[in-house]
C-alpha cells in the first residue's frame, strides 16, 4: 500500500536550517520514494493565529513554495498547496473543535511557550491552532507526517481526536491515525545563540540561525560566531549531554554529511572548535547555498509559481471536498 504523506510549513518568513534538517529534508526523500504519495502544504491559515502583515504574508507564501522546489520537492510527483485556498480545512477544523477537549489543548506546551505570560492576550486561534492541524492531516487519510521534535504532541492530539471522532459517531476506521516521522537525533536544531533554545524563525537575532535564503558569507560568519564552550571537541558522546552548542554543531555536521555522531565525534576529538567550524561551514554553504541561489531564482517567476499553487490547490481540493461530504453525512448535516 502507498503511504499517505502530509506536512504544512507555515510562511512566516525566515524558513531555517532547522525547518530544513527536521521537516524539509525529509519531505525530499518522501517525494523522491516512489510509493509515496505525497502532499505538502503552505499553512497560511496557522500563520494568522499570531499577527502578520497581509503584503509580507502573500510574499512569504511564494516564499515557502520556492523554498520547497529549490529543496528539490517536485511539483510533478508531489501536491504543493496553500491551506486558505482549499476551504475544507476550516470547515473540518470546526467540525473537529467541538471534538477535541479543552483538558487536551490545556496540556499543549507549544500554546504555553507561544502565549507567553498574559495567556489572556493570546488569540483563540493560537490556542485551537492544533485542532487545525488535525484537520489539514486528516482530510487526506495521511498515514504519516514528517515533523520535527516540536510538533509531536500535536500529532498525538490529532491521533486522539481522530478516535474520538470515530468512537462517537461509531464510524470504525473512518480517520486513520496517522504515524509521526520524526528523525530523531536531527529533529531538534538549536539555536546559535543558545544551545537550550530551538532555533526559531522568530528569535530577534538574525545570528541564531541559519535562513534558507542567506548567502555564502553570511552562513560563514554565523557559524563562526555561534556560541561554543572553551574545551576543545570531546572524544564520547556522553560528553555532549552538559554541551549543548557542541551537540548541536556536531548534529548539524553529522546530518549533513550523513555520519553518525560517534564518527564526526571520530573525526574531531581533541581538535578545537575553530577548525571544526571550517569544516562545517564548508557542508552548510554546499547543501544551502545552492538552495538559497534556486529560491532567489524562482521568486523572480511568479507565474511558475502561482502555476504550482493553482494546480496543487485543484488537487487538494478534490480529495478534501469528498472528505467533507463523507462529514457531514455522518455528523447530520
Ligand atoms: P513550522 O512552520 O513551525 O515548522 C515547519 C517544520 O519545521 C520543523 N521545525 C524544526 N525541526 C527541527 N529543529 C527546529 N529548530 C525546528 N523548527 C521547526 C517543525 O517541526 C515542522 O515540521 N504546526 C506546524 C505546521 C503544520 C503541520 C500541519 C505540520 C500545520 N499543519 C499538518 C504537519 C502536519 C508548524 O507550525 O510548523
Amino acid at each position: 500500500m502507498k503511504k499517505k504523506i502530509f506536512s504544512g510549513v507555515q510562511p512566516t518568513g525566515n524558513l531555517h536550517l532547522g525547518n530544513y534538517l527536521g521537516a524539509i529534508k525529509n519531505f525530499v526523500d518522501l517525494n523522491n520514494d516512489t510509493q509515496n504519495e505525497c502532499i505538502f502544504c503552505v499553512v497560511d491559515l496557522h500563520a494568522i493565529t499570531v499577527s502578520q502583515n497581509p503584503k509580507q504574508l502573500k510574499s512569504n507564501i511564494y516564499e515557502t513554495v520556492a523554498t520547497f522546489v529549490a529543496s528539490g520537492i517536485d511539483p510533478q510527483k508531489s501536491t504543493i498547496f496553500n491551506q486558505s485556498q482549499v476551504s475544507a480545512h476550516s470547515e473540518v477544523a470546526w467540525i473537529l473543535s467541538c471534538v477535541a477537549r479543552m483538558g487536551w489543548l490545556n496540556r499543549m506546551t507549544q500554546f504555553k511557550e507561544k502565549a507567553g505570560k498574559d495567556k489572556e492576550k493570546a488569540s483563540i486561534g493560537l490556542y485551537s491552532y492544533p485542532v487545525l492541524m488535525a484537520a489539514d492531516i486528516l482530510l487526506y487519510d495521511t498515514t504519516h507526517v514528517p515533523v520535527g521534535e516540536d510538533q509531536k504532541q500535536h500529532l498525538e492530539l490529532c491521533r486522539d481526536v481522530a478516535q474520538k471522532f470515530n468512537n462517537d459517531f461509531e464510524v470504525k476506521d473512518f480517520f486513520k491515525a496517522p504515524e509521526p516521522l520524526i528523525k530523531k537525533e536531527f529533529s531538534r536544531i538549536m539555536s546559535f545563540k543558545d544551545g537550550l533554545k530551538k532555533m526559531s524563525k522568530s528569535e530577534v537575532s538574525d545570528l541564531s540561525r541559519i535562513n534558507l535564503t542567506d548567502d555564502k558569507d553570511q552562513i560563514i560568519n554565523k557559524i563562526k560566531k555561534a556560541k561554543t564552550d572553551t574545551l576543545p571537541l570531546p572524544s564520547k558522546i556522553e560528553e555532549l549531554e552538559k554541551r549543548p552548542e557542541a551537540k548541536n554543531l556536531i548534529g548539524i555536521y553529522s546530518s549533513l554529511t550523513n555520519n553518525t555522531f560517534q564518527k564526526t565525534i571520530d573525526e574531531f576529538a581533541g581538535k578545537n572548535f575553530s577548525e571544526f567550524k571550517n569544516n562545517l561551514s564548508d557542508v552548510v554553504v554546499n547543501e544551502i547555498n545552492p538552495i538559497s541561489l534556486k529560491i532567489k531564482e524562482l521568486l523572480e517567476d511568479k507565474d511558475f509559481l502561482k502555476k504550482i499553487l493553482k494546480d496543487g490547490n485543484e488537487k487538494a481540493n478534490e480529495i478534501a471536498s469528498k472528505k467533507v461530504k463523507e462529514i457531514h453525512k455522518i455528523v447530520g448535516f
